[in-house]
Parts: C-alpha cells; structure tokens; sequence
C-alpha cells in the first residue's frame, strides 16, 4: 500500500483505554492522530501527530481530523458523545466507530437508559423509578421494601451511584440526595450478586462479541471503600469468568444483541455492565464505548486486526469474526495517593515500557513535562499481565507494579489473586444455593 492509499485513524481521548485503543491501530499499517485534553505520552509515542483540543468541542476535534486527512475516526471517551464529537466528525465526511449523540444516550441518560430498555421489552431490566424533585425520590426511598441504587441521571465518571444496604444507610443515601441536588435521580432496585461486563463491537446491525471482564470499582482492597472509575480488572482465558458459565454469557450475549436490534443505527462499542445474580445476569447499566479498564483487558488478546473492524465498519462489510488469544489478562491501576476523594498529584512517575518487564504499560492521566512524567489528580497508569491463567498474568502485572514503586501511588494489589477469585466464586456459589 503506498501512503496515498494507508488509512489515517484520528483517535479521540487520552486516558488508559485511548493508550490501548492507540496500540491496537498501530499494530497494523496505519498512520494514527491523535488529539484530547491531556498529553498521554504512551499515545503520543505511537501517534503520527497530536493535538491539544478540548475533546468534547466538536469544532476544534473536526479541524484537526480535517487538517490530517483522516480517512477514520475512534472516539474513546463518553464526553465527547454526549457533546456530539460523533455526529460532526460523520457530518465532515469522517466515519467515526461510534455512536451518535442520539445513540450514546444509553450510556449518557441513565432515566433514557432504563425507560428505552423498558419500552423495548429487553430482558434483565430491574424495577427503577425517575424522580426530578428531591422530596419525592426521598419518600420513595423510605417507602420501597428493600435496597435501592440511587444514580444521578447524567454523567459522573462511574463516582456519583450509592448503593443502600452496600455503602450507605438509606437515612445516607437521602441526606447524599439533598446534598447534591441533582435534577433528575434513578433509583433502582438493588441488584445482589457479582458484577461483569461484556462489551461488543457493533456496526451495521452486526455484534462482536469480547470475552467477559471483572473490573474492581471500589477503591481499596476487600473492596471497600469510594467507588472510583475502576481500579483494575481480569478475564479469564475462556471468554466466561470463574464464577461464571457459558448459558450466563449467553444470557448476556442475548441483551446486549437486542439492545442492537433496538438501536439499529449503532456504531461503535456497546459495553454491558451486568450482575449476575441467582436469576441470571441483570442489566447495572450500558456504556457506549471501551471500558476503562476493560479495553486493556480486551484490545491486547484480540488478535483479529482492529483496523480492519474500522474499515469493515465505515465500508458497509459485514463485520470480520473477532479471534482472541487464549489468554488471561489481569490490569491493575496506579493511582495518585488519596484517590478519589483528595488526590495528591505531581508525583514523578518513573515506570515506563522496559521496566514493566512482560507486563504491558498503558499510561493514562499523567502530564508529561520536560524533565518526566507526572501524576495528575486521577488515575496515572495501568499495567496489564497476560497468562495461561488468571494467577499466572497476576503475578506478572504485580512485578510491573514493584518495579513501578510506589512513591506517591496506590493499587489494588489483591485484584486477580486466587484468594479475591475464589472469594467472588463462593459468593455465587452462595447466592445459587
Ligand atoms: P454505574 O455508574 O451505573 O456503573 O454504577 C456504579 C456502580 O454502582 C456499579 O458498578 C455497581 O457496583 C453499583 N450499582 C449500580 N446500579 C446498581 C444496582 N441496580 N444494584 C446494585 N449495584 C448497583
Ligand atoms: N470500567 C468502568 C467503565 O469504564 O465505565
């Protein structure tokens, strides 16, 4: 192929899931650009270009995509979705692999989420009511028989949910309500049981389908404390999970595909968030993009060209059937001290490719100054193990994370062991009995 010929991917965003997004095109003959808020220097590293923009300013992401000729578009992030980055870059003559602002709303309207999931008669949808004023959503938390998840209805970065009956009292969960004085609340009922996700990639009314994931949202070990974007994750050689089988993937498979017949304009990746519970998998929530971390755990076992899903995708071809490596993947995050709630940043951060050893780095929200790379106020970098099992590509990402040090950062050092798997196994096993 001459370079009149190579495809130029513009990829949008720059934290941890873009680093991988970018890692996965530029492992076939493609020129990448790429532009976000942040400098992430593990995108640059790999991209042609970079540009600064603000990443949900539809305008400044076009002119860039306009000024290097790009033939394709990624967009990573929610943000821009919602901003509607999607259909400006479609709007230029772009094809972007992802969905349309109207489209996106399954992730960026949580009350939209529930009451199309509703209309559309798809399976797995618990019982949920939408509130606008603070008294009534009150009286229905004090009414409902049982616990209840209490979720603002717009976008809050996987921090703004709290749980009854998990992490708060629901005296809590109310008192969190006048407090925050969102416009519109969800509250659903609560789902009991172990939480995956399954994403796909979807075009044309086709669904890939990728192996199933646990990520660890809770921010320290034993899974206490705040919710954080997730603090790292694993999937299994096989695409189920330990405490998983194949008629609950299916069962998955089946609700992620019908939300597509329900949305048959949708491009891009469709991410489930489900808990399996005693009755089968039950819906958390839809995302319309990668999971950050899930994308780590997916994109360096595909081994199906991602390029070609791209250029499939825009062309109208039936999407190709996606191969995976046999392979476990543990990811594990490092995070500034005192994330989420009062983030220490600034810290230097002195890990990088070689020293990760066999475990894939992916930076995520550093600044890459002069003299290094810094920590920001959120998550800094993750390292992804891969190994026949899930014990064998823990023990290499640890080994990435010693070598890291942890001056001025924190991980989740039990995410992937034998000990915390086989604790999420006996609590299914519990629930079934
Ligand atoms: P979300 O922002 O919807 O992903 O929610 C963040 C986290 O809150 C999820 O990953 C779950 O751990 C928890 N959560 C959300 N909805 C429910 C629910 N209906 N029942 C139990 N836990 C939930
Ligand atoms: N890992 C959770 C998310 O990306 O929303």
């Amino acid at each position: 192929m001459d370079d009149t010929e190579r495809e130029r991917v513009l990829l949008v965003g720059g934290g941890g899931r873009e680093h991988a997004i970018a890692r996965a095109i530029a492992e076939s003959d493609a020129a990448l650009f790429a532009c976000a808020s942040n400098r992430n220097p593990g995108i640059t590293s790999l991209a042609d270009g970079f540009e600064p923009v603000d990443e949900t300013d539809p305008d400044a992401v076009v002119a860039y995509a306009e000024s290097v000729n790009a033939t394709l578009a990624v967009v990573g992030p929610e943000t821009p979705l919602a901003a509607g980055v999607t259909d400006a870059l479609d709007a230029a003559g772009v094809y972007a692999f992802a969905p349309r602002q109207a489209e996106a709303r399954i992730e960026t309207d949580k009350s939209f989420q529930r009451s199309f999931l509703d209309e559309h008669g798809i399976a797995g949808n618990p019982d949920y009511a939408v509130f606008e004023a603070t008294d009534e959503a009150c009286a229905y938390i004090d009414e409902y028989d049982g616990d209840l998840a209490v979720k603002p209805a717009g976008l809050t970065g996987g921090k703004g949910v709290r749980v009854t009956g998990e992490q708060v009292t629901k005296a809590e969960a109310k008192r969190y309500l006048r407090d925050s004085d969102y416009d519109r609340v969800v509250l659903e009922e609560r789902l009991v049981g172990e939480e995956f996700t399954l994403q796909a990639l979807v075009a044309n009314g086709d669904v890939r389908l990728t192996p199933a994931i646990q990520d660890h949202k809770r921010a320290y070990e034993g899974d206490e404390g705040p919710n954080t974007g997730g603090m790292g994750s694993y999937s299994d050689a096989t695409r189920t999970l330990p405490f998983m089988n194949e008629t609950e993937y299916a069962a998955a498979a089946d609700i992620v595909e019908s939300v597509v017949d329900a949305l048959p304009d949708y491009k891009g990746i469709l991410y489930g968030q489900f808990m399996l519970t005693s009755d089968g998998p039950k819906i958390v929530e839809f995302n319309a993009r990668f999971g950050d971390p899930e994308a780590m755990n997916t994109l360096p076992v595909l081994e199906t060209s991602f390029l070609d899903v791209l250029t499939a995708a825009r062309d109208g071809e039936p999407l190709p059937e996606l191969d995976f490596a046999d392979r476990a993947t543990v990811c594990k995050y490092a995070v500034p001290a005192g994330y989420p709630t009062d983030p220490e940043s600034g810290a230097l951060v002195t890990v990088d490719a070689d020293s990760a050893g066999d475990a894939r780095l992916f930076y995520s929200s550093v600044d890459a100054r002069a003299d290094g790379i810094y920590t920001t106020t959120s998550r800094s970098f993750a390292v992804v193990g891969t190994g026949e099992t899930i014990a064998d590509a823990e023990t290499v990402a640890e080994r990435a994370l010693q070598q890291a040090g942890d001056d001025g950062l924190r991980a989740r050092h039990d995410i992937g062991t034998a000990a915390l798997v086989q604790r999420r196994i006996d609590h299914m096993t519990a629930l079934r009995e």
